[in-house]
């Protein structure tokens, strides 16, 4: 009995006491043991056996409960220490999230044309020609439709160039006036120091009944839109091409780096590009089907904007990912 309480008395794991517990309790334990004993005691002494056997059993039971109490509590302790945390503590890896710089100088074209009454419209990534080409008055023969420029599926559909099929869209299943905007992705087969694949444009499209819209709508809109992107700068119309708007401009601004003295940025000229817009052409209203409607349009690549703003020198790098380059804008 007392090699039994001092088994108990030194355990100093709960490992050990369980051990034990299946040594002395177990159904092949100690006690078990001489319970079957009872049988070999001659009948007059068994009452006397049982009450001595069962005083042990009991003496022995709260010792153990006794020690597995102390033991958890220990082992608890002990846990909690190891596992302490202390909140007070400064943390230098406290990392929050930031717009990717396309998605924050999108987010600002958009802020400024909604609060010059403009709806946001969306179209397909993967266009048909007749959005995309055709009703924008691009013949076949356009060198706009090469191989070299557009993503063609094998179905016929094709991958959209620019955000321009969403003015096509937005005609048809609207009715003049027409005020929207339309941001998102397009694609071209080009990749080098000023092209990526997948990129960004924003669209503009201003349509309403009569001959009420003119080019000095557009030139406000666009000065104006401008200004408050770039602050005080000089804004210049140059004339130029586009096959879905009649007269079309190139606009520039003054180089945001010299100001207009001439620097590597705008390659010695003073002048930045930055959009193309102009009068929607009427072959375009032709293919939707407006009649007496005037109206402008104007679109220009997002990415471009951003790396002016941000002096970020290769657009590749905007779609590596590299956390190096977008944790600078947090
Ligand atoms: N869609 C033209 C482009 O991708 C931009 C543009 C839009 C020009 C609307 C004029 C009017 O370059």
């Amino acid at each position: 009995m007392q090699a039994l309480v001092e088994k108990i008395t030194q355990c100093n794991t709960l490992k050990d006491l369980e051990a034990v517990r299946i040594e002395i309790f177990g159904k092949k334990g100690v006690l078990a043991q001489e319970f079957a004993k009872m049988k070999s005691v001659p009948n007059e002494e068994k009452k006397a056996f049982a009450q001595e056997l069962n005083r042990q059993k009991s003496q022995l039971t709260s010792l153990f409960d006794e020690k597995l109490e102390v033991l958890s509590k220990e082992a608890k302790e002990q846990t909690m220490r190891e596992e302490a945390v202390d909140v007070t503590l400064y943390s230098p890896l406290k990392v929050s999230g930031a717009l990717h710089p396309v998605n924050e100088t999108m987010n600002r074209m958009i802020d400024y044309f909604v609060s010059m009454n403009f709806t946001i419209e969306d179209g397909p990534f993967i266009e048909d020609d007749f959005h995309n080409f055709e009703a924008l008055n691009l013949p076949v023969y356009h060198p706009a439709r090469d191989m070299q420029d557009t993503f063609f599926l094998n179905d016929g559909h094709l991958l959209r160039t620019h955000t321009s099929p969403v003015q096509i869209r937005t005609m048809l299943s609207q009715k003049p006036p027409i005020r929207m905007i339309a941001p998102g992705s397009v694609f071209r087969r080009d990749f080098d120091l000023t092209h990526t694949p997948m990129f960004h444009q924003i669209e503009g499209l201003v349509v309403e009944e009569g001959d009420g819209v003119s080019f000095s709508h557009l030139k406000f809109i666009l000065e104006d839109f401008l200004r408050t992107m770039f602050g005080d700068v000089a804004v210049r119309f140059r004339p130029s091409f586009f096959p879905f708007t009649e007269p079309s401009t190139e606009v520039d601004i003054s180089c945001i780096f010299c100001e207009g003295t001439g620097c590597r940025v705008c390659s010695h000229t003073g002048w930045l590009e930055i959009l193309g817009a102009g009068m929607v052409d009427s072959n375009v209203f032709k293919a939707v089907g407006y009649e007496n409607v005037s109206g402008y349009a104007f679109g220009l690549g997002i990415e471009r904007i951003a790396m002016l703003l941000h002096q970020i020198p290769d657009l590749r790098s905007m779609f590596e990912g590299d956390l190096r380059l977008l944790e600078q804008f947090r």
